[in-house]
Formats: C-alpha cells, sequence, structure tokens
C-alpha cells in the first residue's frame, strides 16, 4: 500500500514542502506519495475529521490553518500548545497528534551552518507573527539572556515581550524606528528577520528591514524569508561583515522533523537541502 502524505494550506500553489519531501521518499525507496491540498478554511473542519478514516499517515499545516486547526485534534504536544500553532499531524490508528517544527527547525538551521552558544546572548526579532512566536519559544529554550522584539505594530511586539517573559527570558518591546533598531541590533548576537520583508513576488521584494550600517560584523543575521535564498538582508549583512544564514535551512529542518515524527527514522536532510535548493533557483530563473 502507498503511504499517503501531504500539506494543507489555502492558497498552496507555491509551497516547497511537496518537492523536498518527495525527494526524500524517493531517496528512501519508500512507497509513499506526499500531495497539496488547497483546503478552504470553511473546510477545515470536516478535512481533518476525515483523515481519521482514511490512508493519510501524517499531513503538514501551513498559512492560514496552523492556529485554527489545534480544536480539531486529538492531541497536541507541549510546544505546540505553546506556539499556539501546529505545523505536523501524524495520523495512528484514527487519532490525531499535532506538533509544531518550526522550533526545531529553526534551531537546527542555525546550526547546520553556525556552533555558536545562545545561552545568554541578545537577539533581536524583527517581526511579531507566527513565525517570531515559535523562534522565542525556541529561544527560551536555549536559554538566550535577552530578546528584544520589534515591530511595525508595537502592540503585537509587547505581547510577544510578555510571551518570552513568561518563558522566563527577559524582553523588551520596540518600534521600527530607525534610532531604536540601530541601537537594538548593536548589542545583538544574533538578528533574525521573522517579517515578510523582502519576499519574492510581494511589492517588498528588494526590501530589507535593516541596512548595512546598522548590522554589526560579529553578528550572525538569519533571515526567515527563503525566496530568494540571498534576501537583500542577508546582502546587507554580508555587505557588514557579519554572518548570514538563509530561511531555507530552517524550512528544510521542520520538514526534515515532521518527517522523522511520521516514519521514526532519520530524514535525508542533505537530499532535502539540494532539492530545496535547486526548486528556488528554477522558480527564480522562471519569470512571473
Ligand atoms: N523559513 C521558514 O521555515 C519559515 C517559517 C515560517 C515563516 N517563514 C517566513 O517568515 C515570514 C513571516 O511569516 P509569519 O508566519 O510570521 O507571518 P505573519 O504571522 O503574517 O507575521 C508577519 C510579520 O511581518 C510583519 N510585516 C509584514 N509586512 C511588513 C512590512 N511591510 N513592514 C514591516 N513589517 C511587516 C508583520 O508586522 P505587523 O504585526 O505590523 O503586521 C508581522 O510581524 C514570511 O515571509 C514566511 O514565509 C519562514
Amino acid at each position: 500500500m502507498t503511504i499517503q502524505l501531504g500539506i494543507i494550506g489555502f492558497p498552496i500553489g507555491h509551497s516547497l514542502s511537496p518537492v523536498f519531501q518527495q525527494a526524500a521518499l524517493d531517496h528512501l525507496k519508500l512507497a509513499a506519495t506526499y500531495s497539496t491540498w488547497e483546503i478552504d478554511p470553511v473546510n477545515l473542519h470536516s478535512f481533518i475529521d476525515s483523515l481519521r478514516s482514511s490512508d493519510i499517515q501524517g499531513i503538514n499545516v501551513t498559512v492560514p490553518h496552523k492556529e485554527s486547526v489545534l480544536p480539531f485534534l486529538d492531541h497536541v504536544d507541549e510546544w505546540a500548545r505553546q506556539a499556539g500553532a501546529v505545523n505536523t499531524i501524524v495520523n495512528r490508528c484514527g487519532e490525531l497528534f499535532g506538533y509544531n517544527t518550526d522550533g526545531i527547525g529553526f534551531i537546527k538551521g542555525l546550526r547546520h551552518s553556525h556552533s555558536f552558544d545562545l545561552q545568554n546572548k541578545t537577539v533581536l526579532i524583527i517581526g511579531a507573527g507566527g513565525s517570531a512566536r515559535g523562534v522565542v519559544r525556541a529561544l527560551a529554550n536555549e536559554s538566550v539572556g535577552n530578546i528584544i522584539i520589534a515591530n511595525r505594530t508595537l502592540s503585537r511586539a509587547q505581547s510577544l515581550s510578555m510571551l518570552s517573559m513568561g518563558l522566563g527570558v527577559s524582553a523588551q518591546a520596540i518600534s521600527l524606528d530607525w534610532q531604536e533598531l540601530s541601537q537594538a541590533a548593536v548589542q545583538s548576537e544574533l538578528i533574525v528577520n521573522c517579517t515578510s520583508v523582502g519576499m519574492a513576488h510581494t511589492a517588498e521584494f528588494g526590501s530589507s528591514p535593516l541596512l548595512c550600517q546598522q548590522i554589526p560584523p560579529n553578528s550572525v543575521v538569519y533571515d526567515l524569508v527563503y525566496n530568494p535564498i540571498e534576501t537583500q538582508m542577508l546582502r546587507e549583512a554580508a555587505r557588514a561583515g557579519a554572518a548570514v544564514i538563509s530561511g531555507i535551512k530552517m524550512l528544510v529542518y521542520q520538514g526534515a522533523a515532521s518527517f522523522e515524527l511520521w516514519f521514526d527514522k532519520p530524514a535525508p536532510v542533505d537530499v532535502m537541502l539540494e532539492s530545496a535548493d535547486k526548486a528556488i533557483q528554477d522558480m527564480s530563473e522562471r519569470p512571473d
């Protein structure tokens, strides 16, 4: 019997997960297919219920369903509950288990390129949406010393800083004011972009939340945006002399963690990274 896996979202056409998940399945010669299902929010509950009696062994969940899927599951693990979002579901004999692998993906993506110890470090997070929430949770788990959260909507940065403090990490919320952002950046060993600024096919493509002169040369700059792989923010950081990490690493590592939940065996991360890199390159060579 062919194992069925897939991803749900709305819309879903742009997702890279089918590319690198299928590459992993093929590499390990598993009789399994990874599909995409575009699920309108009004049909989410019935789709999730239908999983229980189906041959679908597991799914990934992406925008806009990560939060709304929680009440429809039988079990939700602690990380997913704290992040308030599920990105992986495992179907175990009709019982649905929800997990969130974004935090693990973020940390493993960081470790892939850099071995520095996060303990007691100061981290600047730009953005306060769903991904920033997962990043704060992951950083708290690594015992960072201080998190500065900068966001266009200050109230969202303030509520995320409350979450951080609830997890035992001191935090401050700031706006995107140039002066405040520059002062925050200068104190930070790690700078993470959790906004969509710089993303391909958006009005902010080619923009960066920070400019070269604001980035300390001894910092690591991690952009969660993965299309393009080399965003304007990573260009600014490289020009400043900082180390850079593309969001493609997090994307693949969170998918690898999902794969390991479904199959209980190590995912072929190098194969997944290679296929994701190639898919992005193919996309950037294609006209809109
Ligand atoms: N690499 C990965 O595995 C991975 C995983 C998750 C997400 N991502 C990427 O991370 C980005 C954010 O995702 P998300 O799920 O956190 O989205 P989200 O929940 O919608 O949050 C979006 C964030 O971006 C900010 N923002 C949007 N447009 C902006 C602009 N023009 N100027 C300044 N700030 C702006 C928002 O600020 P306001 O609060 O003021 O609206 C908010 O903080 C996306 O590009 C997504 O593709 C990557």
